[in-house]
């Protein structure tokens, strides 16, 4: 695995890094992009990581109820992010997924994959690496509990499920796609019981972190509250 990103930084230094966990449609991959762009760090989308596993998996053929299948699969998947004006831009080998892996296909198939310890095992691997290289704006699930235990600051984003299933129901809308949001709303419920029950890595708020209840927030006020947040834990003046 690979990241095209600025490679300046020592290992030696102290870490460097913003960790933001929460539920799917907590707003945490906007918010942790344009924090990223405002603070001068690098922004890492651990969502697309195991996005691009699970596409790489059932694109291969890996049969998706073998651990030790997948875990092979995903220590020798050739994964390449780079930073792109929308987020990450994600490639496996020679083909660029990062549309293909925001499918609803992959999106249904992520629990077989990310409940697997060997492909977490490699994933929090590069994760770690990253961090320790790279000024980091962090996202995912564990990123404050597993990945970044020990990261200065820690970000909890969390909404009600009936918000988060309005903001996920109107991005596909934008993207196009049919939407029934009844539908909706029952899929994060289900993501959300799948994410915080799951035997590894259950997501859940760092004893440290700081809870950020985007639910009735704009946009941009969720950022200035991030940016404050983070300016504070990391010393770094307005
Ligand atoms: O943030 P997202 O919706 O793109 O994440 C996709 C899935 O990946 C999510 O359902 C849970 C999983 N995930 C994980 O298990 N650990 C992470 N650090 C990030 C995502």
């Amino acid at each position: 695995m690979s990241a095209a990103v600025s490679q300046t930084d020592s290992r030696t230094r102290p870490l460097r890094v913003v960790a933001i966990d929460g539920p799917a449609g907590a707003g945490k991959s906007t918010v942790a992009r344009l924090l990223a762009r405002k603070l001068g760090f690098d922004y890492l989308d651990t969502g697309a990581m195991y996005r691009a596993a699970t596409w790489h998996a059932l694109h291969s053929g890996i049969p998706m109820d073998s651990p030790d299948a997948l875990t092979e699969a995903v220590a020798s998947m050739d994964l390449r992010l780079e930073p792109g004006p929308e987020g990450m831009r994600v490639w496996v080998g020679d083909t660029e997924v990062t549309g293909v892996i925001r499918d609803p296909e992959i999106t249904a198939n992520i629990w077989r994959v990310d409940q697997v310890p060997g492909v977490r095992q490699v994933l929090v691997r590069w994760q770690r690496t990253f961090g320790e290289t790279h000024d980091t704006v962090a996202e995912g699930r564990d990123m404050g509990t597993v990945v970044f235990p020990d990261a200065p600051c820690k970000i909890y984003m969390d909404a009600t499920p009936e918000c988060r299933a309005k903001r996920r129901a109107a991005e596909l809308a934008a993207k196009g796609l049919a939407v029934d949001p009844d539908q909706v709303l029952r899929e994060i419920v289900e993501r959300d019981h799948k994410n915080m029950t799951r035997a590894v890595s259950p997501l859940r708020k760092a004893e440290d972190a700081v809870l950020l209840d985007t639910s009735d927030l704009p946009l941009d006020e969720v950022v200035a509250r991030a940016l404050a947040i983070a300016r504070e834990r990391l010393g770094i003046p307005a």
